[in-house]
């Protein structure tokens, strides 16, 4: 286990937030944050070395302990099911994750409908839950085509300002759950490093407390 605290950051649209996150609550992470190709960033200084990862993959090397904390999307979280703590909701990247499809959308009579997603297992249990059987088709990324071109009726997708499905001419249908992004940290880790992985939770907690109050 390296001396440093290993942090695992998501790269994409939560990092911004994250990093402005963490310099409020006092690290000092370096203009290399900002515009850099990097994969591994050390600060010495505050004794932490970062790693740049795809936001899937966070709660893996988490999960593995070569990353003693990191942050995750609770989407990620839910998807991933790993076997991490989650001890603090940071409350950024606000989002909810909703079924959507074509405004002319009707149940159909297949059976078992198409539904693509990024989120495979979250959206196999949400269906799961609600009694429909359904076929879960597996995208990477720009979801919002699949029902536009036919792959699927309906999508199960991250909607933050909503933009993306009102300009392709989708609607929501259906609301899952809310996300926001989680502080997580390796069972391991917190009993290693206990300290210093609860003074940062309590100065992250600490800023996050303040924006609520402005
Ligand atoms: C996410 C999500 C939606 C979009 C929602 O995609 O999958 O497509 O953002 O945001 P909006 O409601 O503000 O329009 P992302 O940009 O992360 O890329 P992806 O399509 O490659 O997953």
């Amino acid at each position: 286990m390296s001396e440093l605290l290993t942090v695992a950051m998501p790269k994409g649209r939560i990092f911004e937030e994250a990093v402005e996150l963490l310099r409020r609550a006092g690290y000092p992470l370096p203009p290399e944050f900002d515009d850099s190709r990097k994969l591994i960033i050390d600060v010495p200084e505050a004794g932490m070395r970062f790693i740049l990862a795809k936001p899937m993959d966070v709660p893996t090397y988490v999960e593995h302990g070569v990353a003693d904390i990191g942050v995750a999307g609770k989407d990620t979280m839910i998807e991933e099911e790993r076997d991490v703590y989650e001890i603090l909701d940071l409350q950024i990247s606000e989002c909810y994750m909703a079924v959507a499809g074509l405004p002319t959308y009707k149940k159909s009579n297949d059976i078992a409908p198409k539904v693509a997603s990024k989120y495979p297992n979250l959206a196999a249990s949400y269906f799961r839950e609600q009694g429909e059987q359904v076929e879960i088709i597996k995208l990477n990324g720009s979801i919002e085509l699949a029902p536009l071109i036919g792959l699927a009726d309906r999508i199960v997708d991250i909607v933050s300002t909503g933009r993306t499905l009102k300009e392709n001419g989708l609607v929501e249908l259906e609301y899952i759950v809310p996300i926001t992004s989680r502080l997580i940290v390796n069972p391991v880790s917190y009993r290693m490093k206990d300290t210093v992985i609860d003074e940062m939770a309590e100065k992250l907690a600490r800023v996050i407390e303040e924006g609520e109050q402005q």
